[in-house]
């Protein structure tokens, strides 16, 4: 589940769809579409239940379609996207990535194969969250709080949003948009911190919660707990990628 973008500081229920409505934009052409990191497939169930005509495919470490979002022109297959090889060059005409690349530790080498396997003209749409500088020029509590939310990201560490732009021109795209959508995730980041503290600030309580839980929930739990601060003062940022081969 992405973060929601509000406009206006307020949260809205639709504004879970900014993404997906975001990319829509772009798929009006388009014949293969492909996902990376989709997680329950909420994103491609939307998308493809939208354009029966686009084949999407979605490549994910533990893949999983909700009932609801299952549709024959999806194709899901269980695998790390840092290795795309079973794509041939220029497949794709669309390729979008929410909230995962953040995962990455070598993105360089996998912007270079997002870009062989995207056809020319091709749309590489990316979300995510940021760190607003290079981790040595945060002083030492920035430092604590963005290991701590890279470590609840499960990214070593999350990258600046410049140090990542550098590395798309490098794998040889060219910019449509790049948008920092910081402020605009905030409402959302509110809610997130309220739901957290419920459980972080009753101690026997979360002990027993991130005992029997998930240990990602532990990890999404401290985002939450600490990104809207962290985002209000800009150590944490959220932006939206849009590049063309
Ligand atoms: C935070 S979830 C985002 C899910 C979805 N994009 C959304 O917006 O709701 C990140 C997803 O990326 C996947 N992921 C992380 N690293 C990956 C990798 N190297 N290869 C494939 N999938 C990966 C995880 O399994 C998870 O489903």
């Amino acid at each position: 589940m992405h973060v929601r973008i509000s406009e206006n500081h307020t949260l809205r229920k639709d504004d879970i769809f900014y993404q997906p409505n975001q990319i829509e934009k772009y798929l009006t052409r388009a014949k293969n579409v492909l996902e990376l990191g989709p997680g329950q497939g909420a994103n491609l169930g939307l998308l493809a239940s939208k354009f029966p005509n686009i084949q999407f495919t979605g490549v994910d470490l533990y893949p999983s379609l909700a009932r609801k979002n299952q549709r024959s022109n999806i194709k899901l297959i269980k695998q790390d996207y840092h290795d795309l090889s079973q794509f041939p060059d220029d497949s794709f005409d669309v390729i979008y990535a929410i909230e995962t690349i953040c995962h990455s530790a070598t993105k360089d080498k996998l912007f270079d194969e997002i870009y062989r396997v995207m056809k020319k003209d091709g749309i590489f749409i990316m979300y995510d969250y940021y760190a607003s500088k290079a981790f040595e020029k945060y002083n030492t509590v920035e430092q604590k709080i963005i290991t701590l939310i890279s470590k609840g990201c499960s990214a070593e560490i999350l990258e600046s949003t410049n140090c990542v732009t550098q590395k798309l021109k490098y794998a040889g795209f060219s910019k449509i948009k790049r948008e920092d959508l910081t402020e605009k995730m905030l409402p959302d980041l509110k809610r997130l911190k309220r739901l957290a503290s419920i459980v972080i600030h009753r101690k026997t309580f979360a002990k027993v919660v991130f005992k029997i839980l998930p240990k990602t929930f532990l990890g999404n739990g401290v985002v939450a707990y600490v990104g809207y601060n962290a985002a209000r003062n800009r150590v944490l940022l959220y932006a939206e990628h849009i590049y063309k081969k």
